[in-house]
């Protein structure tokens, strides 16, 4: 056991300290705090630890709201207030930006209107009839009752979905639940409705992807003369999103069922200048001729990968917004556009409440246009 003292907290919302100027990690700690942990990992340059009791308080901690955290792992922040953690994440993102020097606008980020309750979609382990999660980083399964994250229709069915299928997919809105593969269930984000089947994309937390919907609108400053490509695009909820402000939509996107859903989309919201193309965000972006004036990006974790960045370069649209749900990624892509794209904002938005997650929005304009 070691005593340690917190002095900041890292981009997974752990505490860092000092154990013989050696680094280490402490989830569920905040700067501030005296703590004794127990080391259960050692590496060559860092240590991380388990905290075993608070010797010092941090003034901010509150008791969390969950029975099952710290061990669930699904939230690692559920120990700060909700202001608090909004802080936390605006500081993480300028931290990134400027560490990998990334100098941009910065707007304040942007808070979720649910702290509780908003995420639509999970996925439940199944062991001994009962559902639950793996604990973080193992396969030991913890029975869950009622999740503080999830919307309140998926907590009430849980007692009712089938407890015999090893990983259970499930999405919820506001009046019904689907878990079964061949189902789908509409969304509805501003004016606009969206069909999801339960294997395709779709933003986790509704009433943030209206706000971050609507500042992609605002960012794209899209016109009739405009041609957008919305490059991973999911079930095409940006494109059809932003739709009648410009001459013509392309989405772009691998997974053959999201495509589908995108083409249905279209004609729910009865948009008919918008066309999909199932593939490589790459390869198909290579196809496309210079009537791309406008270009929207969507992509996973892992961000663009060489190919795909090399070929947006060579398309040169006079705008790229950039949604990113990692900034690491998202500041190593900017690092190779900002040799042709002024970086002209950025704003972060809060998809994932207590958790250290945060979603970012980024402005880009060609240089010299
Ligand atoms: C973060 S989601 C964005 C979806 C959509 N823009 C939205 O807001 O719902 C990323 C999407 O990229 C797709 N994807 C991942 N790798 C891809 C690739 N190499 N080429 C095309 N699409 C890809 C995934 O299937 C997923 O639908």
């Amino acid at each position: 056991m070691e005593v340690v003292e917190i002095y900041s907290l890292d981009h997974q919302g752990r505490g860092i300290g000092k154990v013989n100027n050696k680094i280490i990690f402490v989830p569920n700690t905040l700067p501030q705090e005296k703590v004794e942990v127990e080391i259960t990992k050692e590496k060559k340059n860092f240590l991380e630890g388990k905290l075993l009791h608070i010797l010092e308080k941090s003034p901010d901690r509150i008791d969390s709201l969950c029975p099952y955290y710290p061990t669930c792992g699904g939230c690692q922040l559920l120990h700060l207030p909700y202001l608090k953690q909004l802080e936390y994440k605006e500081e993480k993102v300028k931290n990134i930006l400027s560490r990998y020097h990334v100098d941009i606008p910065f707007q304040s980020i942007v808070g979720s209107p649910k702290q509780f309750h908003y995420r639509n979609k999970v996925t439940f382990q199944n062991e001994n009839h009962e559902l639950g999660f793996y604990e973080e980083n193992s396969y030991h399964f913890l029975k869950i009752e009622n999740c503080l994250l999830l919307e309140d229709k998926i907590n009430q069915e849980i007692i009712k979905l089938p407890k015999d299928r090893g990983k259970l997919i499930v999405r919820s809105n506001d009046t019904e639940v689907t878990f079964e593969p061949n189902q789908k269930i509409m969304h509805t984000i501003g004016d606009f409705s969206f069909q999801v089947s339960l294997e395709s994309f779709f933003q986790v937390n509704d009433s943030v992807t209206l706000l971050l919907y609507q500042k992609v609108k605002e960012y794209l400053q899209g016109s009739k003369e405009d041609t957008v490509l919305d490059l991973y695009c999911g079930t095409g909820t940006i494109g059809i999103f932003v739709s009648q402000e410009v001459k013509k939509v392309i989405g772009i996107e691998k997974n053959e069922e999201a495509i589908r859903n995108a083409k249905e989309n279209a004609k729910i919201n009865h948009v008919q200048n918008i066309e999909f193309r199932c593939g490589d965000a790459g390869l198909e972006t290579a196809k496309l001729a210079k009537e791309i004036t406008k270009v929207i990006i969507d992509p996973p974790r892992s961000g663009l990968n060489e190919q795909t960045i090399k070929t947006l370069i060579q398309l040169a649209p006079d705008k790229i917004v950039y949604v990113s749900c990692d900034p690491m990624t998202l500041v190593r892509d900017l690092n190779i556009l900002k040799e042709y794209y002024l970086l002209e904002e950025i704003t972060p938005f809060d998809m994932f409440p207590n958790t250290y997650h945060v979603e970012n929005v980024v402005s880009l304009k060609k240089l010299g246009s």
